[in-house]
């Protein structure tokens, strides 16, 4: 047997440097500075500008009307986008991608936050799990079957990972054709480093839904978590779909705070992973080329010039 040695990632990882990150949500800064960490480095947040006006509301970005800056910190980039400010330290390799909900005017959307001892890619990788629905999510997701790899497609292209996922929950519930379960269609969109958007479709009533889980690696033992939920303006029932999702959040992170490690093991083979868990094996393969990138674009930078 091979004995191979585990490449673990931490929250601090250097090359890190080279990605967006979330550093707070846009509700919590305003004209006086707010104090964030990131990858281990200190930061002061705060809206700069004429009029340090304060967030705007869904689909509101202010990214490009100098409204947001840094105060202090040698961060290369700041920007404002779903209720979050974003970070760079150094030049990103890659741009925020985009989640269509909040660009949609139909939707609204809130912000709830949470922090963990556990590495963001620990939280990512829990997210990605659709497996654990029946043992972990069981009271709130109405889900005692197992989840198998039925309704499981997965499209991997490099930079991100799609994966598609049609199941039954709510199957003690009643349904309007008078059966019983609620089936919903979930598409998860993963982006190295820490982001993974899942819309949700629920063809008994047509509902629709939206969730975005960001993290922020703040230091190695310490990583603060974000969730954008987004429903449609005519769904009144927001408040209700973020204490949902809270709750869901919560469960999960009850679980990931057991683990002995707090980091993301990278290495494949190192594992024991089914079929069930192609997500999984995409996110740490597009992570760990995405780190690859941004080490070379690093090393890159710090070449003396040539000179002709
Ligand atoms: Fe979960």
């Amino acid at each position: 047997m091979i004995d191979i040695a585990p490449v673990l990632l931490d929250n601090d990882d250097f090359r890190l440097r080279r990605a967006w990150h979330p550093v707070a949500r846009s509700a919590d800064v305003g004209d006086r500075t707010y104090e964030v960490r990131l990858l281990g480095v200190p930061l002061s947040v705060m809206r700069t500008g004429r009029t340090g006006e304060p967030w705007r509301g869904h689909g509101q970005d202010a990214d490009d009307a100098g409204q947001v800056e840094l105060a202090a910190g040698n961060a290369y980039a700041v920007a404002e986008r779903y209720g979050l400010i974003w970070v760079a330290l150094e030049q990103p390799i890659a741009p925020i991608p985009d989640f269509p909900e909040w660009h949609d005017p139909t939707y609204h959307s809130e912000v709830l936050t949470r922090s963990t001892r556990v590495a963001a890619g620990i939280v990512i990788d829990n997210f990605l799990d659709v497996t654990h629905f029946s043992y972990l999510h069981r009271q709130s997701f109405g889900r005692a079957r197992p989840v198998t790899d039925d309704g499981y497609r997965i499209i991997a292209r490099g930079d991100f990972v799609q994966l598609e996922h049609d199941t039954v929950l709510q199957e003690g519930r009643r349904n309007a054709d008078g059966g019983f379960g609620e089936r919903r269609i979930a598409t998860y969109t993963y982006w190295p480093p820490f982001i993974c958007h899942l819309q949700m479709m629920f063809p008994g009533d047509g509902a629709l839904a939206a969730a975005t889980i960001v993290c922020q690696p703040e230091s190695s033992d310490s990583t603060r978590v974000y969730v954008v939920v987004l429903i449609p303006r005519t769904d009144e029932g927001l408040d209700e779909q973020v204490e949902f999702s809270r709750r869901v959040l919560d469960e999960d992170l009850i679980i990931v705070s057991r683990m002995p490690d707090p980091r993301l093991c990278l290495t494949i083979r190192a594992e024991f992973h089914t079929r069930a868990d192609r997500a999984s094996v995409e996110m740490r393969r597009t992570l760990a080329d995405f780190l690859d990138e941004c080490g070379l674009a690093q090393s890159a930078q710090s070449l003396p010039e040539v000179v002709a």
